[in-house]
């Protein structure tokens, strides 16, 4: 392929990150039209294009060089981290920017009725999750036996529906583990957005266009403290 003329950036279509994704672009200036529901949606007045995707992809995505840029939660690029090691794949890919939002715990939960004493009382259970890495380290690094129940969504409903005997998910406002009688029990990662840069090599005028965007990145933020 040629060399791209614009930028390319990452961002969660639907989810937590989404909106806050995007008011940061807005913050820094970017005029994009997101009306259409678009994959591509391109900035009106700065040489760059939006891809929206499932939030899961992004750290791929950049890695592989495919975009320049991804906003994506810590532990979803922890996860694919893990994952590319694993198999030999690339997993370049630098943090430019730790952003003020997606906060959240990566926890294990069990239902109310579960008498938690302890990660201990896990061993040989089965623990839905859609982050398989980050669990089983946290639970090797205990001595903890177990299996999972990968599930890529709805994870909050395994153990009601009878799949496994407690989960591993992220929580926000906890609103999510309450609806579906769950009980936040060990939390075992921390994350919050963050805007990922990939190893492409970028023409001076894109550089000058990044040095602009962070600069005023790190005003909005500023601003808001
Ligand atoms: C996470 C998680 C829960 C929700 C928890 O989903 O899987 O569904 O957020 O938030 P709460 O504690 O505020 O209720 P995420 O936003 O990552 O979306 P995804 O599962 O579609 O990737
Ligand atoms: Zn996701
Ligand atoms: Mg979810």
């Amino acid at each position: 392929m040629t060399e791209q003329k614009r930028l390319r950036i990452a961002i969660q279509k639907s989810g937590r990150l989404s909106d806050d994704s995007q008011a940061l672009l807005k913050s820094c200036g970017m005029k994009i039209n997101l009306r259409q529901q678009r994959l591509i949606a391109h900035s009106e007045n700065m040489p760059v294009d939006l891809l929206r995707v499932r939030d899961d992809d992004i750290p791929g995505l950049v890695m592989d060089g495919v975009v320049d840029f991804g906003i994506v939660g810590e532990n979803v690029l922890e996860e694919e981290t893990m994952l590319r090691s694993a198999k030999n794949e690339p997993t370049d890919c630098e943090i430019l920017k730790r952003l003020d939002f997606g906060d959240c715990r990566f926890s294990l939960a069990v239902a109310e009725e579960f008498n938690y004493t302890g990660p201990q009382c896990l061993a040989n259970k089965r623990i839905a999750t859609s982050y398989p890495g980050i669990l089983k380290r946290y639970l090797d690094a205990q001595g903890v036996p177990f299996s999972t129940c990968m599930l890529a969504g709805s994870v909050e409903v395994a153990t009601r529906a009878g799949l496994a005997d407690a989960i591993c998910d992220l929580v926000s406002t906890g609103a999510t583990l309450e609806a579906n009688g769950l009980k936040e029990v060990e939390v075992i990662y921390r994350s919050q957005a963050v805007l990922i840069k990939s190893k492409n090599k970028l023409s001076d005028e894109h550089q000058e266009l990044l040095d602009k965007l962070l600069m005023r990145m790190q005003g909005t933020m500023e601003a808001k403290e």
